[in-house]
C-alpha cells in the first residue's frame, strides 16, 4: 500500500503570519512543509533562508521540513539548514561540483538526501547515488515560481524514474514539485510519484482541508 505525502510549499503561504499558515495547513491534513530556497543566482527569484527554518521550529512546528535547495552553490546551506531544524534536504545536480560530497554531507548532518531534477536535466546524474537517496524530486515547471502549469512530459520521466528505482533496489520516494493539483494528482500518482509538493493549489484556496481532503481522495481512488 503507497503512503502518500501531501508537501504544501510555503512559497504561496501568507507570509506576514506564516506560523499560523504553516499551523493551519498541517492541521489541514498537510504531512509536510516543502521550503523553496532561492537565491537569484540559480534560478531568477529570491526567497528565504534558514532563520525562516528556525524561526518555525522555535514557533512550534514539529512536522516535517522539506528544504528545496534552489541555489549555486549548495553546501553551505545544507549546513545552515540542517542545523535549523530541516528534515530533508534536495538540491540541483548542476548547482554542486561534487554531487556525492553534497549528498554525503546532508547525510553527516542527520538529514535525508534529495536530488532535484529540472523538466529538461536527464537522469544520468542518478548513477552512482541512489544508495544516498531518501528522495528523487521531479520539478514538473521550471524552477523558480509557484503557479506555474504542469508540464504533461513529466509523466513519461516519472515513468521512467520509476523504473530506475525499482530496478535499483534501493527504497527511496518520488517527489513532483509544481503545478500540482486536484485534477492531476491521481494521473502522477499513477506515473509513480508518492510525494506531492503543491503550492498554489493549497494556499490560494480559503479551505486548505477542503482541497487537501479532495487531493486524498483522488489519490485513494
Ligand atoms: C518552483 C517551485 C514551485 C512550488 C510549487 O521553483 O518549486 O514549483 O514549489 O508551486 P505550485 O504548486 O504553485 O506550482
Ligand atoms: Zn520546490
Amino acid at each position: 500500500m503507497t503512503t502518500f505525502t501531501i508537501a504544501p510549499s510555503i512559497l504561496s503561504a501568507d507570509f506576514a503570519r506564516l506560523g499560523e499558515d504553516v499551523e493551519k495547513v498541517l492541521a489541514a491534513g498537510a504531512d509536510i512543509i516543502h521550503f523553496d530556497v532561492m537565491d537569484n543566482h540559480y534560478v531568477p527569484n529570491l526567497t528565504f533562508g534558514p532563520m525562516i527554518c528556525k524561526a518555525l521550529r522555535d514557533y512550534g512546528i514539529t512536522a516535517p521540513i522539506d528544504v528545496h535547495l534552489m541555489v549555486k552553490p549548495v553546501n553551505d546551506l545544507i549546513e545552515q539548514f540542517a542545523d535549523a531544524g530541516a528534515t530533508y534536504i534536495s538540491f540541483h545536480p548542476e548547482a554542486s561540483d561534487h554531487i556525492d560530497r553534497s549528498l554525503q554531507l546532508i547525510i553527516d548532518k542527520g538529514c535525508q538526501a534529495g536530488l532535484v531534477f529540472n523538466p529538461a536535466t536527464p537522469l544520468y546524474y542518478l548513477d552512482h547515488v541512489m544508495d544516498k537517496l531518501h528522495h528523487i524530486l521531479l520539478m514538473s515547471v521550471n524552477p523558480g515560481f509557484g503557479g506555474q502549469s504542469f508540464i504533461p512530459s513529466t509523466l513519461d520521466k516519472l515513468r521512467l524514474v520509476k523504473q530506475c528505482i525499482l530496478q535499483s533496489g534501493h527504497d527511496i520516494r518520488i517527489e513532483i514539485d509544481g503545478g500540482v493539483k486536484v485534477d492531476n494528482i491521481r494521473a502522477i500518482a499513477e506515473a509513480g510519484a508518492d510525494m506531492f509538493v503543491a503550492g498554489s493549489a493549497i494556499f490560494n484556496q480559503p479551505d486548505y482541508k477542503h482541497v487537501i481532503d479532495k487531493m486524498r481522495a483522488e489519490l485513494a481512488a
